[in-house]
Parts: structure tokens; C-alpha cells; sequence
């Protein structure tokens, strides 16, 4: 009989490839993007220096900061293809349906479309940066039967999403908890939908065709979807007052808690504490503490009971709710951070790529033949 070679399901500890983009240290709890601790950039940098940080390796200086400010900002506006194509999609379609699809189109109308050269792909990839906001922004609206908010040429990317969303101009403190979010969200090195845009690269396909992938896997309650299932969480359970109760029951029927749990991180997420003082931030603003009851009392008990964590989209989800978006459009967001990471990493399979292509090791029937009696 045939030995069977050791799988590690999931991939868990595989290293796969080297990567220069992120560096996730799960020991120090730290994480990196090309070199700087996402807390600095966290507190430091727009989301504009962000994007230009994770594609060229290194911070613009402030006239390469103007001049990509100047191409995001005139590249915000949707095609009336994509426009479309989101205004037709129906309404029970889930918002990561619609953005996905979004992005498909945009794909199909952008001018590099055929060409596939380093420099084409960056340009690809600051397009799609760009009108990804709009593409979110226009879906949560027209599920409330709002029309499609233009862009604002004065606004900074965080600024301007909220703007298009909602078109109240948001106090500085909750444009920057939205910031921070989506500095935090930005690029996590090989998480499951960045190798899925891994794998689309390397079979040398498009860069569109990577992201749309991605987009599909990020989808998932495992994965960037946990941030809209921490909010139905929060509305399921109601009060602080029932949350240890209910995770009580939760585990005891082996549901999954979502927000938690992490498969690099065992000892906290390293953006954890950042995002929560953001949070913190927005409570305060707000003056909902009952959220932060609920919030700290279900943390408790999952640390007590389990000894588990939670992850990023445990406070991105309860933000996003104080921000006003609505809880299906959580992920839609994680996917317009996401985006930069994606793409970087698009790039740099694309500049030294082989073909992803493991093996398996075969547990189905042993060879066998077709009976005589089968006709044709
Ligand atoms: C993201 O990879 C990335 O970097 C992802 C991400 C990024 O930036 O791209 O950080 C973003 O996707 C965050 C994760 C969001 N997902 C959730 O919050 C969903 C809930 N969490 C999980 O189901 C889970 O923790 C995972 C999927 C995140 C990680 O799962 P693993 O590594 O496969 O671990 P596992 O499921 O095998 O869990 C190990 C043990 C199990 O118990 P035993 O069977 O050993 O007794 O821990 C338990 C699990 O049951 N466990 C949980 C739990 N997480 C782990 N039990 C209840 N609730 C949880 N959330």
C-alpha cells in the first residue's frame, strides 16, 4: 500500500513564498507593512501613502503623495458600466455579490486591460483603489432608495467614502476611526484571499481576475466576513447582560464565535488594540456604552472559556455599525482596503511567478473497471 505523505490541512504552517510586502510576527505580536509597524502608519499616515507604501516599498515623498492624491481623486467617479451594474443588480443580492461583480465590469472597460506589464498593472491597480468607495458607497444607498452621492475633489479617500455613503460631512474624530480601520485592514501577507489572488496570478491571468477572486474568498464568515457576522452576533445576543449566557450555549453547541480566533496570531492580533481605541473613540462620541458593555463582557467570558482572542474584525464590525454603514456593507469595506494588498501582491507574483500547482494524495476507489453490461 502506498504511504501517505504528510498534509497539513489548510496549509497551516506551510510557508508557501517570500513575500516583501508584510511581515506578520506572531511571536512579538507584531506586524509590518514593508518595513513599518502598522500602529505608526495606523496613527501616522492617510490612506493614500498607505496604498503607494504597500505597491512601491517605500513612503512618497510629499510631491509623489500630491501627484497620486491628484490621480485618486480624478479616478473616483463610476463608469456607466459599473453604475449599471450595480443599480440592476437585485436587491437580495449580498453587497460582496454586487462589489464583486462591480469590479468584474470595471475590469472589462479599464484601458490596460490587454497588457499585462508591471507598469500597466500599477496603473490597474490605482484605478480599481480608486473607484472601489464608489462602488460601496452607491450600493448601501440604493438599498434605502438614495440616489448615487458625486465624489468630492476637496475630500481625502477616507473622508470622501463617508461622504458618497452617507452625504453628511462626518466629524473629523469618526473620519478617523474609519481611517484607521482601513490603514488596519490593508494587507495581512498570505491570509486566504490574497494566496487565492496568488494562485489566479500565477497562472498568468489578469489582474482583475485575481481580485475578483479574491473577493469571493474574503466573502467567507472564516474569513473578512466574520465582520458583518460579529454585528448579527451583537443584535442576536441584544445586552451585556445576556452575553455570558449565551456564549455558554454558543460553545456548548460547538458554534463558532465570531471575531475570534486567529490561525497565525495565538496570543492577540496585533491590531487589535489599535482599532479598539478607535472604537473607544466612537463609543465615547456616541455615548454607547451599552455597545462597550457588550462588547467587553462577551470578550471576557470567550478569554475565560476558551482562552481565544479576538481578531481585527472584532472591533471593525461595532465601528462601522456606530459609523452608520449598513452591517452587510462591513465586508464590501474590508474589500475596499484590501484591494491595496491584493494588488501589491498581485504584482509580486506576477515579477517572479511559478505556477501554484500542489499535489494530492488520492482516498478514492483503487482502479477498477467499467462493467461489460453498461451499454454505450
Ligand atoms: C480574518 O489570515 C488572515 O490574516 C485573516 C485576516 C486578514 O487580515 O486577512 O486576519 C482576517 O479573516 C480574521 C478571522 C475572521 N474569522 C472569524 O472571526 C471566524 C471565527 N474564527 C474562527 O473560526 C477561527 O478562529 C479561524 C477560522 C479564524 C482560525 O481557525 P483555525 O486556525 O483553522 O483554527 P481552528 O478552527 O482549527 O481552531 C482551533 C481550536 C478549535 O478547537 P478544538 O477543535 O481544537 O477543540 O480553537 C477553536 C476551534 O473550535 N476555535 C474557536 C474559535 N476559533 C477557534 N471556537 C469557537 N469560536 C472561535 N472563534
Amino acid at each position: 500500500t502506498d504511504t501517505t505523505p504528510e498534509i497539513r490541512k489548510g496549509l497551516a504552517g506551510v510557508v508557501v513564498d517570500t513575500t516583501a510586502i508584510s511581515k506578520v510576527n506572531p511571536a512579538t505580536n507584531s506586524l509590518l507593512y514593508r518595513g513599518y509597524p502598522v500602529q505608526e502608519l495606523a496613527e501616522h499616515c492617510s490612506v493614500e501613502e498607505v496604498a503607494l507604501l504597500l505597491w512601491t516599498g517605500e513612503l512618497p515623498t510629499p510631491d509623489e503623495l500630491a501627484a497620486f492624491e491628484a490621480e485618486e481623486r480624478a479616478g473616483r467617479a463610476l463608469a456607466p458600466q459599473v453604475r449599471d451594474a450595480i443599480t440592476r443588480a437585485p436587491l437580495t443580492a449580498h453587497p460582496m455579490d454586487v462589489v464583486r461583480t462591480a469590479i468584474s465590469v470595471h475590469g472589462e472597460i479599464d484601458p490596460d486591460t490587454a497588457d499585462a506589464s508591471p507598469e500597466a498593472d500599477l496603473r490597474k491597480a490605482k484605478r480599481l483603489f480608486a473607484a472601489v468607495p464608489a462602488m460601496v458607497a452607491l450600493d448601501q444607498r440604493r438599498r434605502h432608495g438614495l440616489d448615487e452621492i458625486a465624489p468630492r475633489e476637496d475630500l481625502d479617500y477616507s473622508a470622501n467614502l463617508l461622504w458618497m455613503t452617507f452625504g453628511t460631512e462626518l466629524t473629523e474624530a469618526e473620519i478617523d476611526v474609519f481611517r484607521v480601520s482601513m490603514v488596519l485592514y490593508a494587507e495581512h501577507s498570505f491570509n486566504a484571499s490574497t494566496f487565492t489572488a496568488r494562485v489566479v496570478t500565477s497562472t498568468m491571468s489578469d489582474l482583475h481576475s485575481a481580485v475578483v477572486a479574491a473577493v469571493g474568498a474574503l466573502k467567507g464568515p472564516l474569513h473578512g466576513g466574520a465582520n458583518e457576522a460579529v454585528m448579527h452576533m451583537f443584535d442576536e445576543i441584544g445586552d451585556a447582560s445576556a452575553a455570558v449566557a449565551w456564549l455558554d450555549e454558543a460553545l456548548a453547541s460547538k458554534r463558532k464565535i465570531m471575531g475570534f480566533g486567529h490561525r497565525v496570531y495565538k496570543n492577540g492580533d496585533s491590531r487589535v488594540p489599535t482599532m479598539k481605541a478607535a472604537l473607544d473613540r466612537l463609543i465615547a462620541e456616541r455615548g454607547r456604552d451599552d455597545l462597550l458593555a457588550l462588547y467587553d463582557t462577551l470578550g471576557d467570558a470567550m478569554a475565560e472559556r476558551k482562552g481565544i482572542l479576538p481578531n481585527l474584525d472584532y472591533p471593525s464590525g461595532p465601528a462601522y455599525h456606530l459609523l452608520g454603514f449598513d452591517t452587510p456593507t462591513f465586508t464590501p469595506l474590508f474589500v475596499a482596503s484590501r484591494v491595496m494588498g491584493w494588488t501589491a501582491h498581485i504584482m509580486e507574483q506576477a515579477a517572479a511567478n511559478a505556477l501554484i500547482r500542489p499535489l494530492s494524495a488520492y482516498d478514492g476507489p483503487e482502479q477498477r473497471h467499467v462493467p461489460q453490461a453498461v451499454s454505450v
